[in-house]
């Protein structure tokens, strides 16, 4: 049973004809959708708890490097099936901003699908090896595109500031920096365009050595650099429970974290699977604390967590899909574990965390964020411009070497909590190192981070 309330969406009559104007720009037709929000800790479809009851969708992985929203041929066949599993968020790690999406947009929206998008690509990433050189304003014309092409349609749902940058080196914690900034200037750049208030948060490595840190960092500080929510990539279920996994732990160590917080992937596969995750996440053992997660993957992939096969000899993703075994026990999971009704014991209010401190496994000495680099202002007045899509000239050698670093927040800094910065392993188990390696987008990660393997 889905949690939405999409009664316009459902209207087929709201399709909204595109209206022929005098600029060359075509506007596209939008199915009107009412937009998640987040309120506390909690994301809502109008006065309704929503929970992201979500899969990861990337045909073909970072290999194949096209964008499914921009192919109808691909994404049309595959909504069916999203509609056939329950499916109520898919997350996107490639898009073309160069092209358009209305079509698979609007068809998702008519299924009362959302959309949670990484606005980072291969090739316009900040690179956790030289942070600092990667953050700069051809990255950010295109994080802008990716916001400019999609904030148009209501259900998207939410923009990755970053996936997996920082990692279980604790040097790589020295891009936390950016990765915030990037967060800082998404949020900055959707409210100077007046667009609607679109989410936009972080998607997390799950690092027993800088969890913690990870998540009270990106909520500290003032108001205009704090995220919309928190994610992260969690696969330590592996069909047990919630003890042997240790997502109680999880749950005790996030309470009163002050932000929604969801699993932005999940799905261990070494020990079969029946997807026990969503039983989990959609109890109340969990649901005062996360709103769901995302199912990683759809597509079965190098890595092996499909539950659909693609030909091998499909370049264009586009021959029927063949459903595995995982399907069946996806789908069945969904039916039996329906979203909870009511508010889920979520917390009203949002807060924010103390900054953490420095320490082996946290290498960030400073609060100050690097300024938004001079040559990127001018987006904020005027808009980003056409996008570069996926076979641009890249950014991650664009910018300087050394950071100007911004004015501290003008905002007020209420530091409510403290973050638990003890020290824990620092090498991640196989399992979680599986979908890193292997999966989507995480493949330019592993490729600027190849130290990793
Ligand atoms: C972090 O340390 C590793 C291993 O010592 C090294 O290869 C890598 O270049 C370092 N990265 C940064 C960003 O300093
Ligand atoms: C929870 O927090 C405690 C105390 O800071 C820490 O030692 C532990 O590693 C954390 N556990 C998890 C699963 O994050």
């Amino acid at each position: 049973m889905r949690s939405f309330a999409l009664v316009s969406a459902l209207a087929a009559a709201s399709i909204v004809q595109a209206t022929p104007t005098k600029t060359p720009q075509v506007k596209p037709r939008a199915v009107s959708v009412t937009p998640v929000t987040a309120t506390g800790n909690a994301f809502f479809v109008g006065k309704e708890r929503f929970y992201i009851r979500g899969i990861a969708y990337q045909p073909g992985g970072s290999a194949a490097n096209i964008d499914p929203l921009a192919e109808p041929d691909v994404c049309l066949q595959d909504i069916e099936k999203f509609k056939d599993l329950g499916v109520n968020v898919v997350r996107v790690y490639s898009t073309d901003n160069s092209k358009d999406h209305s079509e698979c947009m609007n068809a998702l929206a008519e299924a009362g699908i959302y959309v949670a998008l990484d606005a980072n690509n291969p090739l316009y990433s900040i690179n956790r090896e030289k942070p600092a050189p990667s953050y700069n304003a051809d990255y950010l014309q295109n994080v802008f595109a990716t916001i400019d092409e999609f904030i148009k349609y209501d259900n998207t749902f939410a923009f990755f500031s970053g996936n997996e940058v920082i990692h279980d080196l604790a040097n790589t914690t020295l891009s936390a920096r950016f990765v915030k900034a990037t967060t800082r200037d998404m949020r900055q750049y959707i409210r100077e365009r007046g667009y609607r208030k679109a989410l936009v948060g972080y998607s997390a490595a799950d690092v027993s050595s800088n969890r913690m840190q990870t998540a009270a960092y990106f909520n500290c500080g003032s108001e205009d650099e704090r995220s919309d929510f928190f994610a992260f990539n969690d696969y330590s279920w592996c069909n047990t429970n919630l003890q042997v996994s240790g997502w109680d732990k999880k749950v005790q160590n996030f309470t009163g974290y002050g932000l929604p917080i969801f699993l932005s992937e999940y799905g261990c596969t070494s020990n079969g699977r029946d997807f026990g995750e969503i039983k989990a996440l959609m109890s109340s053992d969990m649901s005062s604390v996360y709103s769901g997660g995302l199912m990683y993957e759809y597509t079965m992939e190098a890595n092996n967590f499909g539950i659909v096969q693609i030909p091998k000899n499909s370049k264009k993703q586009t021959e029927k899909r063949v459903e595995l075994p995982e399907y069946a026990s996806l789908s069945k999971a969904m039916k039996a574990y329906p979203a909870p009704t009511g508010g889920g014991g979520y917390t009203s209010t949002t807060k924010s965390m103390a900054c953490p401190t420095k320490d082996a496994n946290w290498m960030v000495d400073s609060t100050l964020l690097p300024a938004l680099p001079s040559d990127a202002k001018k987006y904020m007045t005027e808009g980003a411009g056409k996008g570069p899509g996926l076979n641009g000239p890249g950014s991650q050698n664009s910018g300087p070497d050394e950071v100007v670093e911004a004015e501290p927040g003008s905002g007020t800094v209420a530091a409510t909590a403290t973050a638990s910065g003890k020290s824990g392993a620092v090498t991640m188990s196989p399992v979680d190192k599986a979908p890193f390696i292997l999966s989507g987008i995480v493949f330019v990660f592993t490729f600027v981070g190849a130290m990793v393997l």
